[in-house]
């Protein structure tokens, strides 16, 4: 969705722009180069993400600061912009392509790797600690919760019977063996949900969204606007729920006078899905969607 968030963010205010998932710095550089007047904040909780972005923003000099942390630290950060301050931001969620690609960090049903999915190689919690320690009702619970699962239960009692499980193509098995037939032939990798599920309890990303999200819209200046693109319906129903409640109004409906305006806008009202040759090129969007906002003019 290159191009469609380069043309969301030309008409951006001067000041900051933070890309709060910047990854090997893709839309960064892309951002940077649309938007003479940007300079860009980007953070990743993934050391090799950081890394390959500092490479690829090489060129924009001193235009760019880059920090390891997790999106939702970002409260002292926003108090210290520079003026004019956040011009905009970008929340590109999931799981990176380098990521999936690298079989040993753990991500991938397709590449046999430990069990691991950290993005922040650092924190404790691993999808091994999911997958052998976690309660069998812990696991089918979480399983439904992140992937929309209906064979949750099934698969938390196939993972359960078959520890300890050691790699991903271990893991890939038992829960595909664990679907029934006619499940098995719909909608991809049988193991594909299930994999989602546990990335995401692993790297905690639902909790941390909608707050982290909060966050920056409260720190967005007039005219600025914020782009989230989101990989399944779990991250896109809080990118959602927030938008909405920053764009209406509290003021109770039948009085003469809006007593408040809401501080936000729609940029787009209806979640944008990826067109048929941005699919071609890379199948791994056909689940994204891209919402907009912006803070209205004082
Ligand atoms: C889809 S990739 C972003 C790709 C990037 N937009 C680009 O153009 O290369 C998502 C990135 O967000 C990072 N990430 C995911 N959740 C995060 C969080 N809560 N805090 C910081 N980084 C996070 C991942 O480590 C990954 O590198």
């Amino acid at each position: 969705m290159l191009d469609e968030v380069v043309e969301l963010v030309r008409p951006l205010p001067d000041g900051t722009f933070l890309d709060a998932t910047v990854g090997g710095g893709g839309h960064a550089s892309a951002v940077l180069e649309a938007n003479p007047g940007l300079r860009l904040f980007g953070l990743d909780r993934d050391p090799a993400a950081l890394e390959a972005a500092a490479r690829r923003l090489e060129s924009h000099g001193d235009r760019v600061i880059l920090r390891r942390a997790r999106f939702d630290q970002t409260e002292q950060a926003m108090n210290e912009l520079p003026p004019p301050g956040l011009a905009g931001f970008l929340f590109d969620l999931g799981v990176s392509s380098p990521q999936l690609d690298v079989a040993d960090r753990g991500f991938s049903f397709r590449n046999d790797g430990p069990l691991d999915m950290r993005m922040d190689p650092d924190q404790p919690l691993s999808a091994d600690d999911v997958v052998n320690r976690y309660d069998q009702r812990s696991l089918a619970e979480l399983i439904r919760r992140h992937s929309d699962e209906r064979n949750a239960p099934r698969i938390a009692a196939a993972i359960a019977t078959a520890r300890p499980i050691a790699t991903t193509a271990r893991l890939a098995e038992v829960v595909a063996d664990a679907i029934p037939a006619p499940a098995r032939r719909r909608g991809g990798h049988p193991a594909r949900r299930t994999f989602q599920a546990i990335r995401i309890e692993v790297n905690d990303e639902l909790r941390i969204l909608g707050p982290a999200l909060d966050r920056v819209l409260d720190a967005l200046i007039p005219g600025g606007r914020g782009l989230v693109i989101t990989y399944h319906s779990g991250e896109d129903r809080i990118a959602k729920h927030v938008f909405r409640r920053r764009t209406v109004s509290s003021t109770p409906p039948g009085l003469p006078v809006a007593v408040d305006e809401p501080e936000f806008a729609i940029v787009r009202p209806i979640a944008r899905k990826p067109g048929a040759s941005e699919l071609a090129a890379n199948p791994r969007a056909s689940s994204a969607r891209l919402r907009a906002i912006e803070r209205r003019a004082a």
